[in-house]
């Protein structure tokens, strides 16, 4: 390709993050021609509804996102999101050997396999940085510029409407239901925030994680997932007690089993639930809206990235990068990185996956509660870290945290231990990370 023929590009979805990319493209062609070292030209723009697209030059729209893709084009930008038309538009031209930019987690999270295969297979790129945590450039650092490093842990908060609630909670001491519908009310939160509050979000987000970091084909469906609807406000308030903080966490971790004669097996275990971590985590401070992800390395030790995780122009800003990233690479008929999944490491069972819990208890205040609560806690082998007790009238207050355990033995516990006599309420159940086990 010559520096005076121009890189065509074709535009699925124009709402939120689709509108910014034509602003930046259009705002910004002179120097995205010097950066490429061709011109970007926008051929196409598909939607569903082109009457409501004034912002965009009227004869760029289509409602034929198909013969979009057929034309001649050389990049096809998809922000449309959800897995259909966007797979079947998105193979149709990796197959026809035109390089792709998405920002389409859920679909990404699903099939990257076979999109992997389709670029693999005509040559074509598979950019997809904004896929997670929105502007923040995140997904190259772990493809590129860690390839040489071995990724042991990321973590992150990488989903901004649930960041926002539980910061608000944090902050007013209100409940879930409440703080929700006040996001709903400033924007926060979506008309349905299922995708959010459930999880689904976060956990397409963790396995696109986790696939980059550990070179294995993670999906969703691998991924554990919890969201932050159980969440209460004495779960909230037994953290501030304990000086931590909840968030929903993303969590993606090579584990390694050490057998009797000494050999070692990994997996990888990948998690989405909300957490209690220390007000002096990193992670902590993260508030509102934002997002960051903290990744450890063995050489290159603790990171963290930290940014707008959501929006029209962070994310665009994102797709603008990979854009120019494919851009350049047509221009010098290369191709950038391909998908590395050869490590194929099994994925762990969540109740084989080492956690520890924090666990606060409404008991009754006489001699011998503190060593039946404790007895079941031996009985399934799980370690106590810390344990505090404050007295009332006739009852008291006991809060433990324990050391690492597998999911399952922790989980036995805390239903025996609700099942016993002297136990009143298990007030509050929640994981604890971010510090040493
Ligand atoms: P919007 O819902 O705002 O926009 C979707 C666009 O796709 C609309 O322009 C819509 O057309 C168009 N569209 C929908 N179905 C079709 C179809 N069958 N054929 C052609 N066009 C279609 O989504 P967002 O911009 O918010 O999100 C886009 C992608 O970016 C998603 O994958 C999302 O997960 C991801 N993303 C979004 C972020 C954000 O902050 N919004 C952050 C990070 C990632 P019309 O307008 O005519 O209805
Ligand atoms: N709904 C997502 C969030 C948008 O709240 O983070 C970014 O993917």
């Amino acid at each position: 390709m010559s520096g005076d023929e121009p890189i065509k590009v074709a535009l699925l979805g124009c709402g939120t993050v689709g509108t910014e990319v034509v602003r930046l493209l259009t705002d910004q062609a002179g120097d995205l021609t010097a950066r490429v070292g061709a011109p970007v030209e926008l051929t196409g723009i598909a939607v569903r509804r082109p009457n409501k697209h004034r912002e965009v030059p009227e004869e760029l729209l289509t409602t034929d996102a198909v013969a979009l893709v057929d034309s001649d084009v050389d990049v096809v930008v998809e922000v449309i999101g959800g897995i259909e038309p966007a797979r079947t538009l998105l193979l149709r031209a990796l197959r026809a050997g035109k390089s792709v930019v998405t920002a389409n987690k859920a679909l990404l999270a699903e099939h990257s396999a076979e999109l992997s295969e389709a670029a693999d297979a005509s040559g074509a790129d598979l950019y997809f940085e904004a896929a997670v945590a929105g502007a923040i450039p995140l997904l190259r650092p772990l493809r590129e510029s860690l390839a040489g490093d071995r990724i042991t842990r990321v973590m992150g908060i990488v989903n901004g409407t649930t960041n926002f609630i539980l910061s608000a909670m944090d902050s007013t001491g209100a409940g879930y239901s409440e703080t929700l519908e006040e996001a709903s009310r400033l924007g926060y939160a979506e008309a349905d925030p299922t995708a959010d509050v459930d999880g689904y979000d976060a956990a397409s987000k963790a396995a696109i994680l986790a696939s980059l970091a550990f070179h294995t084909r993670v999906t969703a469906s691998d991924v554990h997932r919890e969201g932050i609807s159980a969440v209460s406000a004495a779960d909230i308030a037994a953290a501030k007690g304990l000086g931590r903080t909840v968030k929903l966490l993303a969590i993606c971790e090579r584990v390694t089993d050490t057998a009797q004669d000494g050999s070692t097996t990994e997996s990888v275990a990948v998690r989405v639930h909300p957490a209690m971590i220390p007000r002096s985590h990193p992670l902590a401070g993260v508030g509102g809206a934002f997002n960051a992800v903290f990744v450890e390395a063995d050489a290159a030790g603790e990171m963290m990235f930290y940014g707008q995780g959501a929006g029209g122009a962070p994310t665009a800003s994102a797709v603008l990068g990979d854009l120019v990233a494919v851009a350049r690479n047509r221009v010098v008929s290369g191709r950038g990185p391909r998908e590395s999944a050869y490590a194929a490491l099994p994925v762990r069972p969540m109740g084989q996956t080492p956690t520890r819990y924090h666990l606060s208890l409404d008991v009754a205040d006489r001699a011998g509660v503190l060593a039946q609560v404790a007895a079941v806690f031996a009985e399934h082998d799980v370690s106590i870290a810390a344990v505090r007790q404050q007295g009332r009238v006739d009852d008291a207050s006991l809060v433990i945290v324990t050391h690492a355990a597998p999911e399952a033995a922790l989980r036995s516990t805390v239903d025996k231990i609700g099942g016993l006599p002297v136990v009143r309420e298990v007030v509050s159940v929640m994981r604890v990370e971010g510090e040493e086990q």
